[in-house]
């Protein structure tokens, strides 16, 4: 009889702690490893658009000591995962993509203190990019799809057909909206014209299924209380053919409605006061909390433990929901990079600079 109380007592240790355990970072020069590892977390836990990344390889740290600690400088080289940020899973069970699905690399600098035993990264930057180009890739896959930008006109309309068709499934309680557009591929396929194929995100709204109104005026579930779907089409101009597979994730607050109960109305995300102007590069999901406040927060129940390390249920929902309906999914941060690539979703800048009054595009 003994044991059972203490493994109960493990396991509930082990459900506060969803998230890692991160040894805390010392200023050793050895203990690279363990600054990369850290500064990947913070990464993961910032980044809430596109695709989760995985760590490759450490090109170099630097570390100098300071009065009371020392100050990390590190060179860190990322690979994008299949994973979209709305994924649940831990980046670190990521598949990363394979070279011929045109795979996609972001060479960061991390800077981190560590003050009292306690590490923080102070500020990331990373220049995100197809690993290979498209005159690369031809070498080496002539058949290979290319990527096309992420308001590409022909793509969003096969994402529209896409999303159209997935609103037909009645195994949905509500109707669906687009949250962002994660990547679009095209190539000429014998006798079926031009294939395109799109990944994106859809965010369940309160519209019912089958309630005769447009989409575009369905406003989403707050953002604890709404599925969102992962999906993939692909899409064939000669026959128009599309087809859509998705996975479907479970939001965080599943308590069903009381009798009578309304579907609560939620609490815009806050944002901390500052972040890119709204309309910085057209239509990408709304800044929020890139500022030195809290991580983002959606401000709408997570569990109550979550608070900086003990992630997981905070974030991994991705932006909060568009309130515009968004046309290729282009990060305001854009305005802060030099030449960002159309195609991609790039890992921003944290924290972001103050915004320019005239942020440059391209
Ligand atoms: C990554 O960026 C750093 C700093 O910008 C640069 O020195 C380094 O050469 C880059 N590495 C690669 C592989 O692009
Ligand atoms: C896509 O975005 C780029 C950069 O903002 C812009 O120059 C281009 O006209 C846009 N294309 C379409 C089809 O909207
Ligand atoms: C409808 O959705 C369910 C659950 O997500 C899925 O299993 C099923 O394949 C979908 N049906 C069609 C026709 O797409
Ligand atoms: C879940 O949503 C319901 C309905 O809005 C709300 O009453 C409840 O407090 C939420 N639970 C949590 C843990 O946020």
């Amino acid at each position: 009889m003994k044991p059972l109380p203490v493994l109960l007592l493990l396991s509930g240790v082990l459900l506060c702690h969803t998230g890692p355990v991160l040894d805390p970072v010392t200023c050793d020069g050895n203990d690279g490893p363990g600054a990369a590892h850290t500064a990947m977390h913070h990464i993961d836990e910032t980044h809430n658009h596109g695709y989760k990344f995985r760590l490759n390889d450490i090109t170099s740290t630097k570390v100098e000591q300071v009065e009371g600690g020392c100050n990390w400088e590190l060179q860190l080289a990322l690979l994008e995962t299949r994973c979209s940020v709305v994924n649940p899973k831990q980046f670190e069970n990521c598949d990363i993509r394979a070279e011929h699905e045109r795979a996609v690399m972001a060479n960061c600098t991390v800077m981190m203190t560590v003050k009292k035993g306690e590490s923080k990264v102070t500020k990331y930057n990373c220049n995100t990019r197809q690993a290979k180009t498209n005159q690369e890739m031809v070498r080496i896959c002539p058949d290979c799809p290319v990527l096309l930008p992420l308001n590409n006109t022909e793509g969003l309309k096969s994402v529209d057909q896409a999303l159209k068709t997935f609103n037909q499934n009645t195994t949905n309680q509500h109707y669906y909206i687009l949250q962002e557009v994660g990547r679009i591929q095209t190539s000429y396929m014998f006798q079926m014209g031009m294939g395109y194929f799109a990944e994106f995100v859809l965010l369940e709204t309160r519209c019912p299924r089958g309630s005769r109104i447009v989409l575009e005026a369905c406003k989403p579930l707050c953002p604890d209380r709404a599925h969102r779907a992962f999906c993939r089409s692909s899409y064939t101009t000669a026959n128009e053919a599309i087809s859509v597979e998705c996975e479907l994730y479970s939001p965080t607050n599943t308590t069903a409605l009381g009798p009578g109960e309304q579907e609560p109305v939620c609490k815009p995300p806050h944002d901390g006061g500052r972040g890119p102007p709204p309309h910085a590069g057209g239509g990408g999901p709304p800044p929020h909390a890139h500022g030195q406040g809290p991580p983002p927060h959606d401000g709408s129940g997570g569990p109550p433990h979550d608070h900086g390390k003990g992630r997981e249920s905070g974030k991994g929902r991705g932006p909060p929901f568009n309130p515009h309906f968004p046309r290729g999914s282009f990060h305001a941060c854009r305005g802060f990079l030099v030449n960002p690539d159309p195609a991609l979703h790039p890992i921003c800048p944290w924290p972001l600079p103050e915004p320019r009054s005239q942020p440059r595009e391209s």
